[in-house]
């Protein structure tokens, strides 16, 4: 939540900081602002709305600077307008700030800072927080940095904050605790983002600055503190990302691309991995606790949304193939709840971003009472990789459409490696089973390329339900969490109200809802619990339900109930989940497009949840 962006060197400034803000959008459109320095002082330019609106507003004024800050931001303490927006600047206007994060207790500093006479202009924390700073600096009489540090051992909450100081036009100081920072080292100058898209551009090499550090970044210079103030070495990594992975390559929308990338993206999560002609399966990151994961007495999946709907499906898998107890819990019950978790416990946490602040804050939580914590998460260096004690990276390349598509896929392909793996160091799966679904999930992402080929066919189906007011999703077993992962993709991008559901479990309410105004879409692919679902079919027929079912090519039965068919490949029903929701996203897809909406960027979400 939050995008911040900056950069210091020889260059012009703006045009980068502006371009790193239209990629890093996806994190949040409330509004957007930067900050430069040149000969004339510290200037602030900000905006209420998407970063084009920003862009507009800068149009014609003078932005040269080799110095700059900016921000896209996702409203949490006030209203989304221009006061609101960052950067905030000190009272005496010569530090400004950029801030993604949450300071919890900005309420009880705000009340100081007002009885010694500080003025604010907006409802912000940030702005509480660079008030607190320049307090600081001004009563002990200290230097940005030493204030900086003061000031960051009385915050609570979790923050990654970038400052410029009018009198030290030649320095960024940045710090970070709970969300995330990269900076890209170049040859005399330095980018700094939430991720990696605004600088894989400029330079590969980059440094992911932990929790508790201080940066303190010259063009030339990256000094690494901890809170102690103690030199700490930044370890330079290589990014492997390419440009073309996180532009739009010819494709409407982020969304529809990563759609269409599913083949690639799971054949890439499978590949090196999976020999289905050998027999073998290899998973390097949990090489070394195959054996307690195999001893595990219960198995948790924590995390949030999508990844949350990956983690039920997961469950059905690891039950199934391993018989170890699985749970799932959304991360921000599990953490609050005070939970019975300790050693011999192994939590799953997965994510695609990795940065998700109530997932990371369950494990933080489970690590701390003796639970080995496997990470599957998409982004490399993320926090939730780096707090895992070991996991599997989804190799799905950079999501940038906030509805997540090819994550969940990914996500999908690599939880049931685990769950074989797990398996067959267990010797709970016959080497039959292992070898049959091994080939299944080698010839899978063949099978998503046949199904996107239903498209067109979809865009129709979309365009013929498009104005309904509510729909219903419902599926059992595997595909019962593929229904609550359709209704929540059309919820997010066309804004029409949709309730998944297990099919069965219709009847104990929604069924009420029924009536010929209703599109119900079921998720039916032919698995254990195809026949109870053609009778949930005719119970919604009876009351005039229209019914879309998603079932398996050459089905007889349910194309005769059902008012619109989509035929996906056969598949094993433990890897069918892959194949059905693909028509699911597209479903969702097409309706937000055709009602016109911005399907990259729905109203009120953000594509990295940082604040709990
Ligand atoms: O990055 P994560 O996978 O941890 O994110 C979890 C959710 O915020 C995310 O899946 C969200 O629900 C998406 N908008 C769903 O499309």
């Amino acid at each position: 939540m939050c995008g911040i962006v900056a950069y210091i060197g020889q260059r012009e400034a703006y045009p980068i900081v502006l371009k790193g803000l239209k990629r890093l959008e996806y994190r949040g459109y409330d509004s957007a602002g930067v900050a430069l320095l040149n000969g004339s002082g510290l200037k602030v330019f900000k905006k209420k709305g998407k970063v084009a609106e920003l862009e507009d507003h800068l149009t014609g004024k003078d932005v040269r600077s080799h110095v700059a800050i900016g921000h896209t931001r996702w409203a949490t303490h006030g209203e989304p307008s221009d006061r609101n927006s960052h950067p905030h600047a000190s009272g005496n206007g010569k530090l400004a700030m950029i801030h993604n994060g949450i300071i919890e207790n900005y309420s009880q500093l705000k009340q100081e800072l007002l009885k010694k006479g500080h003025v604010f202009k907006s409802d912000t924390d940030t702005e509480v927080l660079i008030h607190f700073i320049e307090e600081i600096q001004q009563s002990n009489q200290c230097g940005l940095e030493e204030a900086l540090r003061i000031a960051l051992k009385r915050v609570v909450g979790a923050y990654v904050i970038v400052l410029v100081d009018e009198d030290n036009p030649d320095t960024l100081i940045a710090a970070r605790k709970g969300s995330p920072l990269v900076i890209g080292v170049g040859k005399g100058e330095h980018f700094l983002a939430s991720d990696a898209s605004p600088i894989v551009e400029y330079t590969k090499e980059v440094v992911f600055v932990n929790d508790y550090e201080i940066a303190i970044i010259k063009a030339d210079e990256l000094i690494l503190k901890n809170i102690s103030n103690e030199r700490q070495t930044p370890y330079i990594q290589k990014l492997d990302i390419e440009l073309a992975a996180i532009e739009k390559g010819g494709y409407d929308h982020f969304m529809l691309k990563e759609i269409f990338e599913q083949p690639q993206t799971i054949f890439d999560s499978l590949r090196g991995r999976l020999d289905a002609k050998k027999g073998t399966l290899t998973l390097g990151g949990i090489r070394e606790h195959a054996a307690l994961l195999a001893q595990a007495k219960r198995i948790i999946i924590v995390a949030c949304g999508t990844s949350w709907h990956a983690g039920l499906i997961a469950e059905y898998v690891i039950e199934e193939l391993c018989r170890i107890p699985v749970e799932v819990e959304y991360a921000s019950e599990f953490r609050y709840r005070n939970p019975v978790v300790g050693e011999g416990d192994v939590i799953i946490a997965v994510s695609q971003s990795g940065e998700t602040a109530d997932t990371l804050v369950a494990m933080e939580a489970a690590k701390e009472k003796g639970a080995i914590i496997l990470g599957v998460c998409n982004v490399v260096g993320s926090s939730i990789a780096r707090l895992s004690h070991a996991g599997a990276y989804t190799h799905a390349g950079p999501e940038i459409g906030v509805a997540s598509t090819k994550a969940f896929t990914a996500q999908l392909a690599v939880l049931c490696l685990i769950g074989l793996r797990v398996a067959q160091e267990k010797g709970s799966i016959t080497q039959q089973r292992f070898q049959h679904l091994l080939d299944e999930l080698d010839t899978i992402s063949e099978k998503v390329a046949v199904t996107l080929k239903l498209n067109d066919q979809i865009k129709t189906i979309a365009d013929k339900y498009k104005d309904a007011r509510d729909f219903l999703y419902l599926g059992r077993g595997y595909n019962f969490p593929v229904a609550l992962e359709g209704a929540l993709k059309l919820k997010e991008i066309s804004y029409i109200h949709a309730e998944g559901y297990p099919a069965a479990e219709m009847k104990h309410g929604p069924i009420a809802l029924v009536d010929e105004n209703l599109p119900v879409v079921f998720v039916a692919t032919h698995d254990s619990y195809y026949e109870k679902v053609v009778s949930n079919i005719q119970e919604i027929k009876a009351r005039k339900g229209k019914v879309i079912a998603v079932v398996t090519e050459g089905d007889q039965t349910i194309p005769a109930m059902a008012d619109d068919v989509i035929e996906v490949p056969a598949a094993d029903e433990l890897v069918a989940p892959i194949l059905s929701v693909i028509p699911m996203q597209l479903l969702a897809y097409h309706i937000g497009v055709l009602k016109g909406f911005d399907v990259d960027k729905p109203r009120n979400l953000a594509k990295s949840v940082t604040v709990e």
